[in-house]
């Protein structure tokens, strides 16, 4: 086989053979094929495209390249849920506890947050000792005391994987959905859970913009899922503007704790429950996902999910007495608020703006490997179709005295400019779209 040839092959629109893309990535893995030929298969498949079973056959070849976790150990069929990321996700924090309070295992590898979305492990880090780094064996260990655990994702696990991101990074190829869907997938695949939930976000602060190209990315998604064994589905959720009203990690370990109290703001609240009422049906739990989150919800009203998340938290070596006390997070030095320059009504508040507001205040990184401020982030006093008068409280920004000045500054018209106050009442939009599952794609 000659790489040369491949690259030829699939330039001119022919389709691959499994045997010819493991070559592909095997080699690039190794070593033994360089970017430069690594760069032109990239870019002569991000305008060719691939076929599903192409698909499939790549999303393995990268699953394969390195560790992968198995969790025979634990009884039950254990479900993962990935969000192709947003501003002020604190979903998993929430759903990890929740699910595994209704009997359902989680055995969750999250990833640390980069450029304006956040990562579950940044937010976990702020619970003073709470411990992600559990070993596979460790995190088999927790998942069967506890039936929940969330933990970083090992440094072999799809290494083939990060070489590739990193060359489609340099290479304008990131933004082609078999690149993406196989991405993803080969990580979920090799984080070894039987059920796994997808959340597809569209809309301003997210990856898909468009809702035809979220569903595309979750059918190519559940099509590998379903071709490797798992059970998979995909729900596609709104993300004009930021769940919940908190943006950064320690905020949202306090929001997580409100809402598994049942206090939550009610978008983070209705979502985790949809989430998990798939999450339960995809299990085998229940026999809708509608039933699902009726349990769900007797979990949270009952104290059960909160007492899971204690649990999760003493296992993994955190002090858990953050859920009775969120005054024991890190807490910012400075809260400063924004304030409307005029009245009417919040008619758009831009994820994106408000999660680049966060990072600029030390929420999260521009490049992988910049050290973060636990404590800072943007908390929401107004979202769309709330009224507002001139002069009160839209936001405010928590900064600690070591954030710069000019970051600060920057963040806080970045804050004003993603609010947008017209003289019409609105409605908020739709958080749920749809969902692809065996049958196909369905709109809401
Ligand atoms: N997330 C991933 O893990 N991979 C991609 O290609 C895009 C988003």
């Amino acid at each position: 086989m000659r790489v040369y040839d491949i690259i030829l092959k699939k330039r001119g629109g022919g389709e691959l053979s499994g045997e010819e893309i493991a070559y592909l990535i095997a080699g690039y893995s190794a070593g033994t094929i360089p970017d430069y030929q690594l760069s032109a298969f990239a870019m002569a498949l991000y305008f060719q495209g691939m076929s599903r079973r192409e698909i499939l056959d790549l999303t393995l070849a990268l699953a394969n390249s390195g560790e992968t976790v198995s969790l025979s150990g634990i009884p039950g069929v254990i479900v993962d849920k990935h969000s192709t990321g947003g501003v002020g996700d604190s979903t998993t924090l929430i759903l990890v506890p929740l699910v595994a309070s209704a009997g359902v295992p989680v055995a969750k590898m999250s990833g640390r947050g980069l450029g304006h979305t956040g990562g579950t492990l940044d937010k976990l880090a702020a619970i003073p000792g709470f411990r992600s780094d559990l070993s596979p064996e460790e995190l088999v260990g927790a998942v069967q005391k506890t039936g929940a655990a969330v933990v970083g994702q090992t440094e072999n696990l799809v290494p083939a994987d990060k070489k590739l991101y990193a060359l489609r990074d340099l290479t304008a190829t990131v933004d082609s959905i078999p690149l993406i869907a196989s991405s993803i997938m080969s990580k979920k695949l090799a984080a070894g859970a039987a059920a796994l939930l997808l959340d597809v976000k569209t809309g301003d602060g997210a990856f898909m913009n468009e809702l035809e190209d979220a569903f595309t990315l979750a059918e190519t998604m559940v099509q590998i899922g379903l071709g490797a064994g798992r059970e998979t589905a995909a729900v596609i959720t709104g993300m004009e503007q930021p769940l919940g009203r908190a943006v950064g990690n320690a905020l949202e370990v306090a929001e997580a704790i409100l809402t598994l109290q049942g206090q939550g703001p009610t978008d983070l609240t209705a979502l985790a429950l949809y989430l998990g009422g798939w999450m339960l049906f995809l299990a085998g739990k229940v026999s809708h996902p509608q039933e699902g989150r009726t349990l769900l919800e007797k979990k949270i009203a009952g104290g059960a999910a909160l007492e899971k998340f204690r649990e999760m938290i003493r296992t993994q070596h955190g002090n858990a007495a953050v859920v009775d006390d969120p005054g024991l997070l890190p807490r910012a030095a400075v809260v400063v608020p924004v304030r409307a320059a005029r009245s009417g009504y919040i008619c758009r508040l831009g994820a994106g703006q408000v999660g680049r507001a966060a990072m600029l205040l030390g929420a999260g990184r521009l490049n992988a490997g910049d050290s973060i401020d636990l404590a800072a982030g943007v908390t929401l006093a107004k979202k769309i179709g709330d009224p507002v008068e001139t002069g009160e409280v839209l936001a405010y920004l928590h900064l600690n005295g070591t954030s710069e000045k000019e970051p600060a500054l920057t963040a806080g018209r970045l804050l004003l400019e993603a609010y947008e106050i017209g003289a019409a009442p609105v409605v908020e939009p739709e958080l749920l779209r749809g969902y692809v599952d065996r049958g196909g794609r369905h709109h809401i």
